[in-house]
């Protein structure tokens, strides 16, 4: 390869622990747009290909529209290879697909999605946050939001939409967090009989989920409920389709809430300033929760493979590269984003990349925004203070930015009223 990574590695999904690293990627933004990086050996996993880094928004925006040039299907959508035996298998979920076979899954599972469910879903919502946030106010005036309050309040909303049991939260919980947090060390690794880790996404690690997802939806068609698990088991989706939806919706939906919440809640924190504006009133909650997720995109990279040999900002790519946007660098980039390193909860436009864009853009992108904007007006509602108690714990990725604890000291507000 004639490129190198100049030193300036955003592989490593240990640099992500540390904090997003804002001067590499401007650095790289600066001198190198498109950078190639190198997949060494990591935390056991086998090196890989490299492949190539890009920093600016409008060449990530670029890549993420331009599916005929840029392939989810080619080598699927996460940095590391899959097992080429695993490839079909994970080529069935329509994130690792493109258009026009896209098109039917996405319109299908769109119908499910209706901003009608959604905004119905928001009293449910507001009663959970309530719920979690006057059982977190016993702990006293110091507690871990992520404990407490936000990695359940995810859970237990998606869970809600999709129309799992309460019985069942937990396996949830257990199946995203295999495959999200598979890097991070302090999760429990699954290993072959060789002790080289498993990659969570073969068919032998989701043969537990799928078999619960066809078990459900046969409940679902016994038992139709305003949910969206009995949208797909009563739609024309194959058995293996409706799976793959299930796991799509358990993964994408679980932890980046599980991450966008407490990286809001920090960032305000952080920002006292801010954070007043919006509790006084003089921001408001939508441009607040856009600015949060900007600052705190949830999501740190997806992956796409180039169809044919191309360029990218002067770059050449060959057919097969891979090419890999970083939606935390677009995010800051200063050809957008006037002053990026201010937070301003006020910031209007705000053309942030976290849904991503193109064909692929997040379809629960509006479940999301309402679960944020209820958690922040609760939030708002029940403390009169919010000051980092201890740094906070983040998650060794570079897929998902997560935030694995959040202790802040706090006062909390008497309660207004019971809830419902
Ligand atoms: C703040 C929270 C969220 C963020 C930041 C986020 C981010 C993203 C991003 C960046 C993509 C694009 C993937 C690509 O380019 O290949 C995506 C796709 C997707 N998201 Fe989200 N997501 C969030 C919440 C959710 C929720 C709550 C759900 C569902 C309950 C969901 C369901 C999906 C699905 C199904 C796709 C695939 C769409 C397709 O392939 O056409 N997401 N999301």
């Amino acid at each position: 390869m004639e490129n190198t990574s100049d030193g300036y590695d955003v592989f490593d999904p240990r640099v992500y622990a540390r904090g997003l690293p804002h001067d590499t990627f401007k650095a790289l933004r600066d001198h190198r747009p498109v950078a190639w990086q190198e997949e060494y050996e990591v935390l056991g996993w086998p090196p890989g290909p490299g492949f190539w880094a890009v920093t600016r928004h409008a060449d990530v925006v670029r890549v993420l529209k331009d599916a005929t040039a840029y392939s989810s299907y080619l080598g699927a959508t996460q940095i590391r290879d899959p097992h080429p035996a695993d490839l079909p298998f994970i080529r069935r979920m329509m994130l690792n697909q493109d258009p026009p076979g896209h098109g039917r899954p996405r319109r299908l599972v769109s119908r499910a999605f209706t901003p009608g469910r959604i905004e119905r879903f928001a009293a449910t919502a507001r009663d959970r946050a309530r719920t979690l946030l006057r059982a977190a106010r016993e702990h006293g005036p110091e507690v871990d939001l992520v404990r407490t309050v936000t990695d359940d309040y995810a859970l237990l909303n998606l869970t809600d939409l999709l129309g799992v049991p309460a019985a069942d939260r937990g396996l949830l919980l257990a199946w995203t967090e295999r495959v999200i947090a598979y890097q991070d060390p302090d999760e429990p690794a699954v290993l072959d009989e060789r002790g080289r880790p498993v990659d969570p996404r073969s068919p032998a690690m989701l043969a537990e989920m799928f078999r619960y997802a066809q078990e459900l939806a046969a409940y679902k068609r016994a038992h139709p409920a305003d949910d969206v698990m009995t949208v797909l088991a009563t739609s024309e989706l194959h058995d293996a389709e409706l799976e793959m939806f299930f796991f799509l919706l358990t993964v994408a939906g679980n932890d980046t809430v599980r991450s966008a919440a407490p990286g809001g809640l920090l960032a305000l924190a952080e920002h006292p300033e801010e954070r007043d504006r919006l509790w006084n009133g003089e921001v408001g909650m939508d441009s607040a929760v856009e600015e949060l997720l900007r600052s705190h995109p949830p999501v740190l990279s997806f992956r796409r493979t180039a169809t044919r040999d191309t360029e990218l900002a002067g770059q050449r790519i060959a057919a097969g590269d891979k090419v890999v946007v970083l939606h935390a660098s677009a995010n800051h980039d200063e050809r957008v984003f006037r002053t990026p390193h201010r937070l301003d909860l006020g910031r209007t436009p705000n053309p942030h990349v976290s849904f991503g864009d193109g064909p692929h853009v997040c379809l629960g992108a509006h479940f999301a925004r309402l679960q944020l904007r209820v958690l922040h007006e609760e939030v708002r509602e029940s403390l009169a203070g919010l000051e980092l108690a201890a740094p906070p714990r983040r998650l060794v990725s570079n897929f998902i930015n997560g935030v694995k604890s959040l202790p802040v000291r706090t006062r909390w507000r008497e309660p207004s009223a019971p809830p419902a």
